[in-house]
């Protein structure tokens, strides 16, 4: 009997990207393929890369670089493409990466058990031919591309979790905005949202698994249920998910402004076990830069529904996402989002410089005409500013009592565990204690950086002052 093949996978986008390698890990592991602890050891390397911005790209370009060096020692090997650039760069990859086996897009996984199996098939015969002829492999063909929606490619069975306790669950993939900068749109497709039956019954089924936090995931989350028909909404969903007992949270992400509904800041603002932080992108706090980005909300449209969600539940943080040095912004333009920033006092921000992708509005149709430099000092002072805040934030949390999710021990510190609050803030406390790993714990903040909480533990029954659930 042969030994088992070994599988490498690594993940580079963003949460959706993770899931679906999950979703691919699980498939491979169900098919009889092991993990295997590092890229050498590996039989089968897959990278489930990202197209969002072009340094994400320049990362898996670069490492396929490396693969056909060692391709060329070991013809056996299979190396995978997959992801939002498999999608987009499929012709381009054929050329540039002949040593590329496998190129799958992100809609095309339901099967990719059955492409990875094929794969070692074909090269092995491929590597025995090679030594037998004492030449080169021939370039190797392409098994599939992420074509033919299939809707199973977003219903898992089986699942690897990072905790025990926490899961990541799809509602919805695509995206229908028309956001001049963004390529997500190309590489996802159409918005398709799954029934709440279905989302129920994987939840439930998380949730018998030992699951207590699900963080419900899609482009524009808060527009879920839209191609469902009329009363099928995020709100009624987190409403139905909120009548499993055993969830103890419930986040989601990522929303969009627009879709930033009353019915919705109802639910939040009513149901004690959805996690009070609201990823809501502004992207740009200038009108101008808005309007050319087609975002579809002006600066004080985005207030208003800021100040309609703070007045009906003011315990929920914002967290947000900007763009700096995209075509045409100016020192005003600029300005306007660090002031927006200021005024909003988000709880966490995410700041990037515009990178033109080829296939979307702006990069056809703009110039990307703000210097690299001035990118990058833009880029810095929208963090300076976030930083400060954070601080600010943090400072005025010592003393309290904040419920942490216990993740596990802290990566850098020995001694030291790591966990979230249910503002998705990252909390460190001393201890050293398998047993907590997936348990919600009192913890009092003792101090306070500006991207993390440190604390002590309380004994388990203490009350949290915040974060605890209102049942
Ligand atoms: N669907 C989410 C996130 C999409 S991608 C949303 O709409 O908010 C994550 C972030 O990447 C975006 O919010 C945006 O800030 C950033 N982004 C997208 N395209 C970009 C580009 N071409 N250049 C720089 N940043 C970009
Ligand atoms: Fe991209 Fe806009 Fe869709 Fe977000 S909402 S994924 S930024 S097109
Ligand atoms: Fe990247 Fe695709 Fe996610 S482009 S951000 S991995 S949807």
């Amino acid at each position: 009997m042969t030994a088992p093949r070994r599988f490498y996978l690594h993940s580079y986008g963003c949460q959706m990207n993770k899931l679906d390698s999950e979703l691919v890990a699980s498939r491979l592991l169900h098919a009889g393929l092991e993990p295997a602890a590092t890229e050498h050891e590996a039989d089968v390397v897959l990278l489930n890369t990202c197209s969002v911005r072009q340094h994400a790209e320049d990362r898996v370009w670069s490492r396929l670089g490396r693969l056909r060096i060692r391709k060329r020692a070991e013809p056996g090997l299979v190396v995978g493409l997959l992801g939002c650039m498999a999608e987009e760069h499929q012709r381009h990859v054929q050329a540039r990466m002949p040593h590329v086996d496998l190129i799958v897009g992100p809609s095309a996984f339901g099967d990719i058990d059955a492409k990875v199996q094929a794969a070692l098939e074909r090269n092995a015969a491929r590597a025995a031919e090679a030594v037998l002829a004492q030449r080169d492999a021939p370039g190797a063909g392409i098994l599939a591309v992420g074509q033919g929606v299939s809707g199973d490619t977003i219903v898992r069975n089986v699942r690897t979790r990072p905790h025990r306790s926490q899961a990541y669950v799809s509602v919805m993939r695509g995206c229908n905005m028309p956001c001049s900068y963004c390529i997500v749109p190309l590489t996802r497709g159409d918005e398709v949202s799954r029934p709440i039956a279905d989302i129920r019954a994987e939840v439930e089924r998380l949730v018998g698994d030992g699951v207590t936090e699900v963080t419900l995931l899609g482009q524009t989350v808060n527009a879920y249920g839209r191609d469902l028909g009329p009363g099928v909404t995020l709100a009624v969903l987190l409403r139905t998910l909120h009548e499993i007992p055993e969830l103890r949270r419930i986040a989601f992400i990522t929303s969009h402004p627009n879709f930033l509904s009353r019915e919705l800041i109802d639910a939040i603002a009513e149901l004690p076990r959805v996690a009070r932080y609201l990823h809501l992108p502004a992207q740009s706090g200038s009108n101008a830069m808005l309007k050319s980005m087609r975002r579809g909300y002006t600066r004080e449209r985005y207030l208003a529904r800021v100040a309609e969600l703070r007045a009906r539940a003011p315990d929920v943080e914002l967290h947000s996402d900007f763009i700096v040095g995209y075509p045409g912004e100016s020192d005003a333009d600029f300005a306007a989002t660090a002031t927006l920033m200021e005024e909003v006092r988000f709880a966490q921000s995410y700041v990037f410089q515009y990178s033109p992708r080829p296939g979307t509005h702006a990069a056809a149709e703009l110039a990307d005409d703000v210097p690299r430099a001035e990118k990058e000092r833009r880029n810095q002072v929208l963090l300076a500013i976030q930083e400060r805040i954070c601080r600010e934030h943090h400072a005025a949390l010592l003393g309290t009592v904040v419920e942490v999710l216990v993740e596990g021990p802290s990566p850098r510190i020995a001694g030291r565990m790591t966990g979230r609050s249910v503002h998705h803030r990252i909390v460190h406390f001393p201890a050293d204690d398998a047993a907590l790993v997936g348990t919600y714990m009192p913890v009092r903040i003792t101090s306070a950086g500006a991207h993390c909480l440190v604390g002590e533990l309380l004994p388990e029954n203490h009350h949290a002052e915040t974060g605890v659930a209102r049942a």
